[in-house]
């Protein structure tokens, strides 16, 4: 039995620095572990998948199972994907026996004033569809394990808090 940590929010909020921090650090350790971009999966075993919320569920309830599995055989998965939805967020808690979420809180401002592949420049000129925080909803976490704030923390701070909690409950040697 393993951990799968999630890392949910904006594009632009930091889910691929700090998941590749997390997945550094629990593999500097010893842990077999596996990291999981959504980015990456829509690229290769997801291509066919658009961002309406049909799209983006099956999306995330295939990272979700593939990470269920990899927790069976002992691998930590850490994923970084949007996943805006709260229910489809809750199937994979239920399916996940440790499921542990990151919500990377950042305002919308300041996400699209950052917006590292011009992305938000292009969604709020009406460019790209169902483009989440613009033209597409996200669904804040209510209750995740780890909250950062990546708008008044460090890329250090928000990497520590998550691996203080990694290691006050026994993940993280
Ligand atoms: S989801 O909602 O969880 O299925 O999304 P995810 O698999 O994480 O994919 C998000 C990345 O896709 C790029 N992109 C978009 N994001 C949001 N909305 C729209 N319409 C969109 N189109 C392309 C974007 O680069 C996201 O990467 P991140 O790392 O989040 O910036
Ligand atoms: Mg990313």
């Amino acid at each position: 039995m393993s951990y799968t940590i999630w890392f949910s929010g904006l594009s632009g909020s930091g889910k691929t620095t700090l998941s590749r921090n997390t997945f550094i650090s629990l593999k500097s350790a010893g842990l077999k572990v596996e990291l999981i971009d959504g980015d990456i999966v829509r690229s290769n075993f997801s291509q066919e998948l658009s961002f309406t919320k049909r799209d983006r569920d099956i999306n995330v309830k295939r990272i979700g199972f593939l990470s269920h599995l990899l927790n069976k055989h002992g691998v930590v998965s850490v994923v970084a994907a949007i996943s805006p939805y709260a229910d489809t967020r809750a199937m994979n808690r239920r399916l996940i026996d440790n499921y542990i979420e990151v919500f990377c809180d950042c305002p919308l401002d300041v996400v699209a004033a950052r917006d590292p592949k011009g992305l938000y420049k292009r969604a709020l000129a009406g460019e790209i569809q169902n483009f989440t925080g613009v033209s597409d909803p996200y669904e804040p976490p209510e209750a995740p394990e780890i909250h950062v704030r990546t708008d008044r923390e460090t890329i250090a701070q928000s990497t520590d808090k998550v691996e203080s909690y990694l290691i006050k409950h026994g993940i993280l040697p």
